[in-house]
């Protein structure tokens, strides 16, 4: 006789037989049957909320340009790049951390993943704490996903050897101390005041600086140069677009951002019936993404809030969508007012606290400003419609990152939702407000 603990082992160990045959022939032959009868019985958040970070909106990825352009490059094997850390927003620290990655791969050189400088929470205008005292940052984690970006480029650009941080070379000590680089000191010519303009001497430049610092004859591996914090400068059409288009999802946003932004998309969708699919790119006809920027931080040349948050009602009223989904660190009085403002013309504006609740509300909370900035573009990126400020990096890289997602969506829309104000930019999904010079340097050289 089978003892009660006896017949228990036995039902346990029929169990796990039946459990690996049944997984085995699931996925030999069933494997599809399979998964469709688990996203059934997964709860709808979960599974959106799995989808939406399984892949990112862009589609595959095709590293196959800039494996093209790594393979064009001569390298140097000790040669060493890194970069200062970068201080702003997330725009700005987006476009410094790949301007940083392609001066690597012009100069050939290994790579000291660059850190990010965390602004004052306390005063978000203050973008660089402790001036004067040492710099370090924090690690590109804060913002953007190590793992990806060397694993990606481990994938596409093998040539480039990828330091973590300056702690993996704490055993080399001659390069310990960094010669300074930066565009001046290589006499690179400057449009517009950051632009390079002669892009195909740039690799030359960089090389005879480094001759001059370091003269071949007597120069010992490995030898660090660090660049200042350099951004708005590389005009990505330099590169084509195959480049151009793929080069920026190198930098993919950190985890917690991705799930906040899913969960907010889940309520927005299921609350307003959007029915929208984070498998499929952006969906038309959902909800307007307005960038209103007129936080303290700002400088004198971004407009005032008066007149950003007329054209946007402008352009909202005239799209025809009734919600909106507002990105934007104003203060409480303007939301407020906006949100009021907006509801006289039948529309619902919504900001990502008013979406999220429970244990993500609880870890939006958590979050810095820039991180939870990056929620916020996480869902405007999937926005039917998106409008925003031509001062703004932030907005640019939305309507650029956009434009690439749909193929280069064409300006044609005959329901151009905007009746006045003026017109930086506009495609079928995406509009940039106003006319700065900022926007047209903006325009040349984020990538998307
Ligand atoms: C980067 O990726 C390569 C290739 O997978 C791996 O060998 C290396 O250890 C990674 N570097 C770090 C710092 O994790
Ligand atoms: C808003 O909706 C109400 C009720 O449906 C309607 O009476 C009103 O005219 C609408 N206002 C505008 C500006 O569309
Ligand atoms: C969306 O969020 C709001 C506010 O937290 C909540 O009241 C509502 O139940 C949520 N809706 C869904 C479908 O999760
Ligand atoms: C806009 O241009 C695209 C591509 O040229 C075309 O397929 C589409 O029909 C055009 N749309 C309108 C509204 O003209
Ligand atoms: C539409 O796109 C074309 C070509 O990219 C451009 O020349 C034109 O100025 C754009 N129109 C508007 C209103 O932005
Ligand atoms: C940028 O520089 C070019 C060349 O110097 C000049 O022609 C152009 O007007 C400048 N653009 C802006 C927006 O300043």
């Amino acid at each position: 006789m089978l003892g009660s603990s006896g017949v228990l082992r036995l039902v346990k160990f029929a169990a796990l037989l039946l459990i690996v045959v049944w997984c085995l022939g699931s996925f030999v032959s069933y494997e599809s049957t399979y998964n469709g009868l688990v996203r059934t019985f997964k709860d709808g958040k979960h599974l959106f909320v799995s989808d939406f970070l399984a892949q990112e909106i862009d589609g595959d990825f095709d590293g196959r340009a800039i494996s093209a352009l790594c393979a064009s490059k001569q390298w140097t094997p000790g040669l060493i790049l890194s970069c200062d850390p970068t201080p702003g927003g997330i725009g700005q620290v987006r476009n410094a951390h790949l301007t940083c990655i392609r001066f690597a791969m012009e100069m050939g050189a290994e790579l000291v993943v660059p850190r990010i400088v965390k602004r004052d929470e306390k005063d978000i205008a203050v973008l660089m704490p402790n001036v004067g005292g040492p710099q370090r940052g924090h690690p590109i984690d804060y913002l953007f996903k190590f793992e990806h970006l060397n694993q990606t480029l481990a994938a596409c650009c093998p040539q480039m050897k990828v330091y973590r941080s300056m702690d993996d070379l704490y055993n080399v000590p001659q390069v310990m101390k960094g010669h300074p680089i930066s565009l001046y000191d290589i006499h690179a010519s400057l449009a517009n005041g950051s632009v390079i303009d002669d892009m195909p001497s740039l690799g030359q430049q960089i090389k005879k600086y480094i001759d001059e610092v370091a003269p071949t004859d007597n120069r010992v591996y490995p030898i660090r140069f660090n660049l200042a914090v350099t951004k708005w400068a590389f005009q990505t059409a330099y590169d084509g677009p195959a480049f151009a288009g793929s080069f920026g999802r190198l930098l993919r946003a950190h985890e917690d951002a991705r799930r906040l932004a899913a969960a907010a998309l889940y309520n927005l969708s299921k609350g307003f019936g959007f029915n929208l699919d984070p498998r499929k790119g952006i969906k038309e006809s959902t909800f307007v993404g307005a960038h209103l920027r007129t936080e303290t931080d700002v400088d004198s040349l971004v407009p005032d809030y008066e007149s950003q948050a007329a054209y946007l009602l402008d352009f909202i009223v005239n799209s025809r969508v009734r919600v909106v989904f507002l990105a934007t660190g104003a203060t409480e009085e303007q939301t407020t007012a906006f949100v009021a403002r907006a509801r006289d013309f039948n529309v619902t504006v919504v900001l990502k606290k008013d979406i999220l609740h429970g244990d993500d509300l609880a870890l939006l909370d958590r979050l810095s400003w820039d991180q939870r900035a990056l929620v916020d573009y996480e869902i405007m990126l999937r926005a039917g419609l998106m409008a925003g400020p031509s001062e703004s990096g932030y907005a640019w890289n939305l309507a650029l990152r956009r434009r690439a997602i749909s193929g280069g969506a064409p300006n044609n829309s005959s329901a151009f939702p905007v009746s006045s104000a003026r017109v930086q930019y506009h495609d079928r999904l995406s509009t940039i407000f106003g006319r700065s010079e900022r926007g047209s340097v903006f325009m040349q050289t984020i990538w998307p």
